[in-house]
C-alpha cells in the first residue's frame, strides 16, 4: 500500500469541513496521511466555497499559490472539490491548466477511484454527477482526538431557491439521511468521547420530508436524546418557514437540547423577503421568537442577514434595523449581497452600489455590537452550565468552554476540567465571550 501524504485546504461553511473530514478517512484507506505542510504533500486537494463572490476569488487565489508546487514535484497531485468545482467543471482547466482532478459536492465517495485514475493514466478527471442517493454522508469520519463537540450532517442540499443562493444548484436536491444511520453515527461518536452533536442540515426543520418510512426532525432529536453518553444537542441552520410548533416545544421537552437556536431572517423588510423568496413575513418571524423566548426563557437567539439585496431601499434597510431593535440577537453573521450567477436575484433590478452596500453592514455591526455587548453583560452574576473544551488562549491558568446558550466563557482552572461540565458565575460580559468564576 502507498504511504503518502495528503493536504487539504478547506473554504466556506460547516458542511465543508465535514466534507474535508470524508475526504481524508476515503484517502486513508488508499494509504494517504493528513500533512499540515502542502510542500510535502503527493496529494493536495482544495474544498471550495461559492456563496459569495469574495470565497471564490479566495479559493482561486489559494489554487494558483498551490500549483506552484508543481514546478518542483511534477508528480504532485492537485484536486479542485466543492461547490466552486461543481460550478465551474471542466472549465476550471482553461482558468488553472495544470489541476488533475475536478470534482463536485456528490462525488466525494468516488475519491479513492478518481486519485487512482489519475495516478495511473495520468489524465484529467471531472466529475460533477448529481446522484439520487446519498453516499458521502454515510462514511464516518472519527472525530479528531480529544474532541468534545462533533457535527453531524442529517441531510444533503436544499430545495428552497432563495433568490440570492447558490446552495441548490450546487448542492442538489434536499434528501435526509435515514435517521438509523444518524442514530449509528452519534453512538460512534461517544464511543470516540464526544459529548455534545450539531446536527447539520439547510434547512434542518424540513428533515425527513423525502424518508420513506417517515421521521420528522422533531423525532430525531427525540431519539438524539435518548442516545446514552450524549449530553448537549444543537443544530444548525434552521428555517423560520418551517420552525413548528413542534420544534419550539422540544425546547421545553428535551433535556439536551441546548437553549440556542440559529435562525436566519435575511431582512426585516416584508417587501425583499417576498424577492428573496424567503415565504415568511417579518411580523411571522417575530411571532416565532416571541413563542420559543415564552417557551424557552434563556434562549439565544442568533440570525443572519443580507444588506443590499436588490431593491433594498433605504426604508427596507430601517425595517431591517427595526426588527434588530425589535429581538436584539445574542449575535449575527451580516454579509453584504453578493450576486451568483444562475441565481434569481442575477435578474432583478435595482442592484445597491457597493459603497451603500458597505455603509449599511457597516452601520448594521455597530448597533449588533451595541446588542451584543448589552445580552452578555446582562449574564453577569448568573450561574451558567459551561462543558469545558480545553485550554484558553490567553492564559495558563485558564479553561474555556460553551455555555447551553452557544456564549464561549474563560474561568481560573485546571486542565483536569477539560470533559466536564461545571456550573460558572459569570463575572463579565465582553463582546466575544464571558468570564467567569467556578462555583
Ligand atoms: N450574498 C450574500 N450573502 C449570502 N448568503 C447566501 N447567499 C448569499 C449571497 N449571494 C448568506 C445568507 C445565508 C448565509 C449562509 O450566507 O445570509 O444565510
Ligand atoms: Fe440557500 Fe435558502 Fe437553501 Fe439556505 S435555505 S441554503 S439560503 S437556498
Amino acid at each position: 500500500m502507498n504511504n503518502k501524504y495528503l493536504y487539504i485546504e478547506t473554504f466556506g461553511c460547516q458542511m465543508n469541513v465535514h466534507d474535508s473530514e470524508q475526504m481524508a478517512v476515503l484517502l486513508a484507506d488508499i494509504g494517504y496521511r493528513l500533512t499540515d505542510d502542502p510542500a510535502k504533500a503527493e496529494l493536495i486537494l482544495i474544498n471550495t466555497c461559492s456563496i459569495r463572490e469574495k470565497a471564490e476569488q479566495k479559493a482561486f487565489s489559494e489554487l494558483g499559490r498551490l500549483m506552484k508546487l508543481k514546478e518542483g514535484n511534477p508528480d504532485l497531485i492537485i484536486g479542485f472539490a466543492g461547490c466552486l468545482a461543481q460550478h465551474w467543471g471542466a472549465k476550471v482547466y482553461k482558468r488553472v491548466k495544470n489541476v488533475d482532478l475536478v470534482f463536485g459536492t456528490h462525488n466525494i465517495h468516488r475519491l479513492p477511484e478518481m486519485v487512482a485514475a489519475v495516478q495511473e493514466e495520468r489524465k484529467k478527471i471531472t466529475q460533477i454527477d448529481f446522484y439520487s442517493e446519498i453516499h458521502s454522508l454515510n462514511i464516518f469520519a472519527p472525530p479528531p482526538k480529544g474532541s468534545l463537540s462533533s457535527f453531524v450532517s442529517i441531510m444533503q442540499g436544499c430545495d428552497n431557491y432563495c433568490a440570492y443562493c447558490v446552495v441548490p444548484y450546487l448542492r442538489g436536491r434536499e434528501m435526509s439521511r435515514e435517521p438509523e444511520n444518524i442514530i449509528d453515527e452519534i453512538r460512534k461518536l461517544t464511543q470516540c468521547g464526544v459529548k455534545e452533536v450539531t446536527l447539520l442540515g439547510q434547512n434542518v426543520n424540513s428533515y425527513g420530508k423525502n424518508l420513506e418510512h417517515g421521521c420528522d426532525f422533531v423525532s430525531l432529536i427525540t431519539k438524539v436524546n435518548n442516545v446514552e453518553g450524549i449530553e448537549r444537542i444543537r443544530f444548525t441552520t434552521s428555517h423560520p418557514k418551517d420552525l413548528s410548533d413542534g420544534l419550539i416545544n422540544a425546547f421545553a421537552e428535551l433535556p439536551k437540547l441546548c437553549e440556542h437556536i440559529h435562525l436566519p431572517v435575511q431582512s426585516g423588510s416584508n417587501r425583499i423577503l417576498k424577492r428573496m423568496n424567503r415565504g415568511y413575513t417579518a411580523e411571522e418571524y417575530v411571532e416565532k421568537v416571541e413563542r420559543l423566548r415564552a417557551v424557552c426563557p434563556g434562549i439565544s437567539i442568533t440570525s443572519d442577514i443580507i444588506v443590499g439585496f436588490p431593491g433594498e431601499t433605504s426604508k427596507d434597510y430601517q425595517e431591517t434595523i427595526d426588527m434588530m431593535e425589535k429581538i436584539r440577537f445574542d449575535s449575527l453573521f451580516s454579509f453584504k449581497y453578493s450576486e451568483r450567477k444562475g441565481t434569481a436575484a442575477q435578474a432583478l433590478q435595482g442592484k445597491v452600489p457597493e459603497a451603500e452596500k458597505r455603509q449599511r453592514l457597516k452601520d448594521l455591526q455597530v448597533l449588533q455590537d451595541r446588542h451584543t455587548q448589552e445580552k452578555n453583560t446582562a449574564l453577569e452574576g448568573c450561574v451558567q452550565e459551561v462543558l469545558v473544551e480545553g485550554p484558553s488562549r490567553n492564559s495558563a491558568q485558564d479553561v474555556t468552554g460553551r455555555t447551553r446558550s452557544w456564549k464561549i466563557v474563560n474561568f481560573k482552572g485546571s486542565p483536569a476540567l477539560i470533559g466536564k461540565k461545571v456550573l460558572v458565575k459569570i463575572s463579565r460580559g465582553y463582546l466575544h465571550s464571558l468570564r467567569g468564576e467556578m462555583e
